[in-house]
């Protein structure tokens, strides 16, 4: 949600700033705009467009050597002109974009309609550009002004502020909204992103919460709100343009889907003991004994990051029988938990921008609870939040769909299992199983992309089903929360979870010829069960898609996908794969906009 760009240098600002918001579209927006100073003059375009349709309407503002620009998710305000960034001060010499929300908005509004100052937007960040106006009548840098105006807002923030009479420097700032910079030759780059950057340049310094940068073409000097000067030295980031190019995908799922054998590897490497049967998992900054003391794992996350809670859960019981379970993220913070002080919280985010993820890490942290991390992007504010954890080494992850990144959080809950089972009764050739089992999965699920054609004429045979049922039990359950949640994100086909249990209390109701439900039918000791739920669904003439490494009779459903096996508790990461495929297939099939579903974002910064 939201994107930032920023850009001093000596090139055509403009058409780095729009090249930059390009880049940033796949977090979803719903407005976009440039601000750009040229001779003197503060020039800027904004509309509620598509990028590429702004980078037609600022042809004329070429030739300008400093800017900001950002793609804008209504919070404040519908999306229209007058709310799309820039905002500016009534002088017009500030501008101003910000991500984030600044929650004393009302407050601050309302102060300075009191003072005589005419609004121009319904939004909580125009406040900002009036305060640093207000604030620079002081004098001094304009770091200063951007200073005194932090001082008034509540909330959070990833914000760039160009001034007018300054045509050499930006000043950004952050607070729980990611702001980097990235250190060209004689140019500089600000982005809410590294995607932003890594086409001009991999150094990069993630500012910090609370603090500030003042960047020119040649340098940048850091420091905190209260004016305390900071050393930063920039990181190189290990990621180039290429990882987020399509590279001859039809679209970024397709290509993350398929990027799964190798993201695995990834996420493995380093981490395993064939000899001792056991995980390394550092990052946690866990000692054996430590291991030992905790009594319970709880994992928090939102939608597809919660479903692989429940996979990380159920495997972490399993292997380690440490009682584990996982729950949305959002629903833990509101209901005022008890934080135990024996439990492990593990806080699941492939964005690590997650709102609704980040506020509970805050809570446990005030609290004195554990939380660790499980996330993929490094710098992100709930790895820096939580301190320790588990990278989760998928590669950028673009289109809204997560595929690449819940694999590797199922695979790293897989390791934590293994890794607190073997400090427990986990025996050493148990241990050694799991992974071999871990070892096999990156050529197991090449092995199902590689069928992918199979998988396709299913979906192509379902692709006029308005509603479906995924059916689990026990482990394949949040299989089935994941298959669902794919399918009814990327191809709007209506699609619910239910515990294959759970059937006859109620959903068999709705169980008709025009109600396929997919069945999951692990190779594991429910299998008779699960076929005897395909028989009860059989009867009142529901068509049965069965997902399956066991030995399911053909006959018995319409169509079978089956699946290789590398072991019960590794297998439902195996069984998430066709259901990745089959949303897929299913969303092209009716002609969907893949990687950008409507009314989602790839990161929910937002309450
Ligand atoms: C996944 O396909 C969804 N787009 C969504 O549920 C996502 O998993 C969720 O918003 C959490 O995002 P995060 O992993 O970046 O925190």
């Amino acid at each position: 949600m939201c994107g930032i760009v920023g850009y001093v240098g000596n090139r055509d600002a403009v058409s780095v700033l729009v090249e930059g918001l390009l880049r940033l579209e796949y977090r979803g927006y719903d407005s976009a705009g440039v601000a750009v100073l040229r001779d003197d003059e503060l020039l800027s375009v904004k509309a509620a467009v598509r990028v590429w349709q702004l980078r037609n309407m600022v042809t004329d503002l070429a030739g300008a050597h400093l800017g900001i620009a950002h793609t804008r998710w209504a919070t404040h305000g519908p999306a229209t002109e007058a709310n799309a960034h820039p905002h500016f001060d009534s002088s017009g010499r500030f501008a101003v974009v910000h991500n984030g929300i600044i929650e004393n908005a009302e407050a601050l509004r309302t102060q300075l309609a009191d003072r005589g100052v005419e609004l121009a937007s319904d939004t909580d960040s125009e406040v900002f550009a009036h305060l640093v106006a207000e604030a620079s009548e002081q004098g001094g840098r304009l770091e200063d002004a951007v200073r005194a105006a932090l001082r008034l807002v509540e909330g959070t923030y990833g914000l760039v502020v160009l001034d007018a009479t300054r045509p050499d420097e930006l000043v950004a700032a952050r607070n729980g909204s990611p702001i980097v910079l990235g250190i060209g030759a004689g140019e500089m780059f600000v982005a809410s992103d590294v995607s932003a950057l890594v086409r001009h340049t991999r150094q990069v310094v993630y500012l910090e919460d609370g603090e500030l940068a003042t960047v020119r073409a040649g340098e940048f000097h850091t420091s905190t709100i209260d004016a305390r000067t900071t050393h930063r030295a920039p990181t190189t980031v290990d990621l180039g343009v290429d990882d987020y190019e399509l590279g001859g995908f039809a679209d970024y799922m397709d290509k993350e889907m398929a990027e799964q054998p190798e993201a695995v590897v990834r996420v493995l490497r380093g981490r395993l003991d064939a000899k001792l049967g056991t995980a390394r998992l550092d990052g946690l900054g866990l000692n054996p004994w430590e291991l030992r003391g905790i009594r319970r794992v709880k994992f928090l996350g939102c939608g597809s990051a919660y479903y692989a809670g429940q996979l990380g859960a159920a495997v972490v019981e399993e292997l380690a029988r440490v009682p584990a379970d996982a729950e949305p993220a959002a629903e833990f913070s509101y209901r005022n938990p008890v934080v135990d002080p024996d439990c492990l919280y593990v806080a699941v985010s492939q964005s690590g921008e997650t709102f609704d993820t980040l506020a509970p890490v805050q809570e446990l942290r005030r609290k004195g609870g554990r939380v660790v991390g499980a996330v993929n992007v490094v710098g992100s504010a709930i790895a820096r939040e939580c301190g320790s954890g588990v990278f989760l080494h998928a590669g950028p992850e673009i289109s809204v769909a997560s595929t690449k990144a819940f694999t590797n959080m199922a695979v790293s809950f897989a390791l934590l299992g293994l890794l607190l089972g073997r400090v427990r009764d986990l025996s050493a050739a148990h241990g050694r199983r799991t992974v071999a089992g871990l070892q096999a999965l990156p050529e197991r699920i090449a092995e199902i992309i590689d069928r992918r054609d199979e998988v396709a004429a299913v979906a192509e045979r379902f692709a006029d089903a308005e509603h479906m049922f995924f059916i689990g039990r026990v482990r394949a359950w949040p299989v089935a929360r994941e298959g669902a949640q794919k399918l009814k994100e990327i191809s709007y086909v209506h699609a619910e979870a239910y515990q294959a249990s759970e059937l006859k209390h109620g959903p068999l109701a709705l169980i008709d010829k025009s109600m396929p439900s997919v069945v999951l039918v692990p190779d594991d000791e429910l299998v008779a069960k699960n076929l005897s739920t395909i028989e009860q669904i059989k009867a009142r003439g529901g068509p049965v898609i069965a997902v399956t490494n066991a030995d399911v009779p053909i006959e018995l459903a319409d169509a079978v996908i089956t699946v290789p096996s590398v072991g019960a508790a590794l297998d439902p990461i195996l069984l998430t794969i066709p259901l990745q495929l089959f949303a897929y297939h299913m969303a092209r099939k009716l002609g969907r906009d893949i990687d950008k579903p409507r009314n989602l974002a790839k990161s929910v910064t937002v309450e």
